[in-house]
């Protein structure tokens, strides 16, 4: 069975002090709430802080982006050797990391398994912008974007991803994709694709997620959905009442399957 993920994405907002509040604020119901894994994803710079809030509780932490080496003269960037023991997930491919930061296929890839190697779960995060979405390339964008990801990782470590179907015209836009319509592409593009790689049995062991304009209002409709494993919540995780009730409600739909 897979047990249902909620992550919160806060992208880049909340300085040190101010993560501490949120965490918080958000910590004891959180910690509470049986049957769905909760993760938080910080700033790097608030992973440290974030990581010893959590110490002692259920929820989960996770970093936002990752480098492949495991060190070396890359300023500005962080290795997969300093998440390992701060965090358990990390987020890849993020629409805003391919397209402000020039991430390519290839780049996620390597970041997919350099993660894994360094006992990190990564967030594949994976989407098609509104021109593709229009031109009805949906199904080949994100079968090419999944495809890429997965590239050389045998069927075990397909097991311990996480993808996160996120069309890009949904996020941040208030306009969430129907329920109905992400559980296809999700059931059918990427369990599809994940089933074309390595069979049946593997593609419904991984866990995905939907993202894009996910609230406490319309959480439910996509936990209803059967292939929808559960969100990577953006501006609604920076509202500790919000991502609570978006963690609640999932618990009373599926927090029962466990
Ligand atoms: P949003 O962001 O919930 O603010 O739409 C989701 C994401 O980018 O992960």
């Amino acid at each position: 069975m897979r047990v249902p993920i909620i992550a919160g994405n806060w992208k880049m907002n909340k300085t040190v002090a101010e993560a501490r509040e949120l965490t918080l604020a958000m910590r004891g119901a959180l910690d509470a709430v049986q049957g769905v894994e909760v993760v938080l994803c910080p700033p790097f710079v608030d992973l440290v802080v974030v990581a010893e809030l959590l110490r002692d509780t259920s929820i989960r932490l996770g970093a936002q982006n990752v480098h492949w080496e495991p060190k070396g003269a890359y300023t500005g960037e962080i290795a997969p050797t300093m998440l390992q023991g701060l965090c358990q997930y990390v987020i890849i491919g993020h629409s805003e990391r391919r397209g402000y930061f020039g991430e390519t296929d290839e780049m996620v890839n390597r970041k997919v398994r350099a993660a894994l190697d360094h006992g990190l779960t990564p967030i594949i995060c994976v989407g098609e912008d509104l021109a593709q979405n229009e031109a009805g390339e949906t199904e080949v964008v994100v079968s090419g974007q999944v495809r890429a990801a997965f590239q050389g990782l045998s069927a075990d470590e397909a097991r311990r991803c996480v993808v996160a179907y996120e069309p890009i015209w949904a996020i941040g836009t208030g306009k969430a994709a129907t329920a109905a319509g992400a559980n296809a592409v999700i059931g059918g593009t990427v369990r599809g694709t994940l089933a074309d790689l390595y069979g049946e049995d593997t593609a419904q062991a991984v866990r995905v997620q939907y993202g894009g304009s996910v609230n406490s209002r319309n959480i439910a409709e996509f936990m209803a959905q059967p292939d929808i494993d559960g969100a990577l919540v953006g501006g609604a995780s920076l509202k500790a009442d919000e991502f609570v009730a978006i963690v609640r409600v999932t618990a009373r739909i599926r927090g029962g399957e466990l």
